[in-house]
């Protein structure tokens, strides 16, 4: 069982899957991809956790938090685009593993996915919940009762004090007053009936946005970056907090240390570049245009994340972000350009929704390639005969994500998507390297630099550490998930899997 538990399948075989005839449509450019991947990059990361990363982790150190977490991203970026331009097929990282590492590693990478991709958009969705409720309260004078505005469950950190004063081993609770997220349940669905329309749709829906949001980050750094007060950035790296009672560094407070952490945080900002690689089938020219579509959205991001996180800490004292859901338009509003700041809340309220449109368009790929492979039922694999979508698994997709953005926190949404995201990119760093070694001769058009081993080695080292500093609990969560995924696929999956009927 073993054998075929780890059996690969064959790339010459993906490739023709990929060529199979009623599939998606190909209708997608370079450009149609870069804009994708700067659909899914620029959201909650900038427009809400910059400001928090500063204020608890990093001080203005936080760009450098923005240059590490961009690094690690770099590393899986470059790896991501060998493999994209080697098997360009729908199921991204799913695909590579299944033919580099067999079978059930494929499946524990495609359930993996499912954290970065629907968990991610649930994530955003409850982002995009408080942008919302802030502009239409702030600039129409609209409120929403908060009953419907807020997860009904909270989740107190271990070692924590709950409101009775009793210190918490980690567990959830029901927040009283509080029904469901309502708004973020209405962009979900919203989202989904476009991508149910079609990809070309979508694409031009999301090419609209990515307009808005870029003009908006690029208008941030126009207008308020004049406004740095230097010495805002000093010290650059605030002295580690101590512990008061032993008087040791508090370990990810500041310091050193502190950038790390925050880096943790932030390195939710830069997913969303490997979404690119889940449109491979409906890319035109895909072995040359999803390196170009994956990097050139990854370098853009990185140079305006830096850009706008050293401006923010110069305008704004790191320590007044404390609190703070919406520090972009906050630091418009320091640096005294009021008008800025509503067009800032416009700009990444859309944002934030074309950030779920390229999650949820990735999501039912991933989805129909395990089905055309077998290991999910067959009816996952239908594309609907009009607008050639994958309809079915997109409104599943939909709904799922609705419930989940509905009555969960956006902490515990974020995190394991970021962890899940990391355990991508450690899978398919390791699987460059062993394509290298096993498959030698496959045509690749995109090489990552420096031999087989540099950047894929980087990319584990980058990718583990970051995912050594999550909570426990979110550890714990991700390893919940996981065993869920592998009884699934004991229970269906390898009984239906194709490849072991063939
Ligand atoms: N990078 C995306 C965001 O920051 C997931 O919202």
């Amino acid at each position: 069982m073993s054998n075929t538990l780890f059996a690969t399948k064959p790339i010459d075989q993906l490739q023709a899957d990929a060529e199979h005839k009623g599939g998606l449509k190909r209708e997608l450019g370079a450009w149609d991809l870069t804009l994708l991947g700067i659909g899914a990059i620029i959201g909650t990361g900038i427009f809400v956790l910059t400001g928090m990363a500063a204020a608890n982790n990093a001080g203005p150190a936080v760009t450098l938090s923005f240059v590490i977490a961009g690094i690690a991203s770099a590393f899986a970026g470059l790896c991501y685009s060998e493999m994209a331009s080697m098997i360009p097929i729908a199921g991204s990282a799913y695909t590579y593993s299944y033919a580099t590492m067999g079978e059930l590693v494929a499946w524990i990478i495609g359930w993996d996915l499912i954290l970065e991709y629907l968990v991610g958009a649930a994530t955003v969705s409850v982002g995009w919940s408080s942008y919302m409720c802030q502009f239409l309260n702030n600039a129409l004078g609209i409120h929403i009762p908060s009953t419907w505005t807020t997860s009904p469950f909270i989740w107190v950190e271990a070692g924590k004090a709950l409101p009775t004063g009793a210190i918490s081993t980690g567990q959830f609770f029901h927040n009283a007053g509080a029904v469901i997220n309502l708004p973020a349940v209405v962009i979900t669905l919203l989202v989904t009936m476009i991508l149910i329309r079609g990809v070309k749709e979508s694409a031009r829906f999301n090419a609209v946005v990515v307009f808005v949001k870029v003009a908006v980050v690029l208008l941030f750094i126009a207008f308020v970056g004049p406004k740095v007060v230097p010495e805002n950035w000093q010290p650059f790296i605030p002295e580690p907090l101590k512990d008061p009672s032993t008087g040791e560094p508090i370990f990810g407070k500041f310091g050193v240390t502190g950038i790390f952490q925050g880096a943790t945080t932030v390195f939710f900002a830069y997913i969303g570049f490997d979404a690119v690689s889940t449109a491979a089938q409906e890319a035109k020219r895909p072995q040359r245009d999803l390196p170009i579509g994956i990097l050139a959205s990854l370098a853009i991001c990185t140079v305006l994340y830096i850009a706008v996180s050293g401006i923010l800490t110069g305008v704004v004292p790191y320590g007044d972000l404390k609190g703070v859901s919406h520090p972009v338009s906050f630091g418009a509003e320091r640096a005294g350009i009021k008008w800025l700041e509503h067009v800032i809340e416009i700009g990444a309220i859309a944002g934030l929704s074309s950030v779920m449109l390229v999650m949820l368009m990735g999501q039912p790929r991933i989805f129909y390639s395990m089905a055309r492979d077998g290991l999910l039922p067959a009816f996952a694999a239908k594309i609907h005969p009009k607008y050639g979508t994958p309809h079915i698994t997109t409104a599943i997709t939909g709904v799922v994500c609705a419930v989940a953005g509905g009555l969960l926190p956006i902490d515990i949404l974020g995190e394991l998507c970021s962890i899940g995201t990391l355990f991508a990119f450690v899978l398919v760093s390791l699987g460059v390297m062993i394509l290298r070694i096993k498959r030698p001769d496959i045509e690749r058009k995109f090489k990552v630099p420096g031999g087989p081993y540099l950047v894929p080695l980087l990319g584990v080292a980058t990718s583990g550490l970051l995912m050594y500093t999550a909570t426990t609990a979110t550890i714990v969560r991700l390893f919940v998930w996981m065993a869920l995924g592998l009884l699934i696929y004991f229970v269906y999956g390898m009984r239906h899997s194709k490849m072991r009927k063939a």
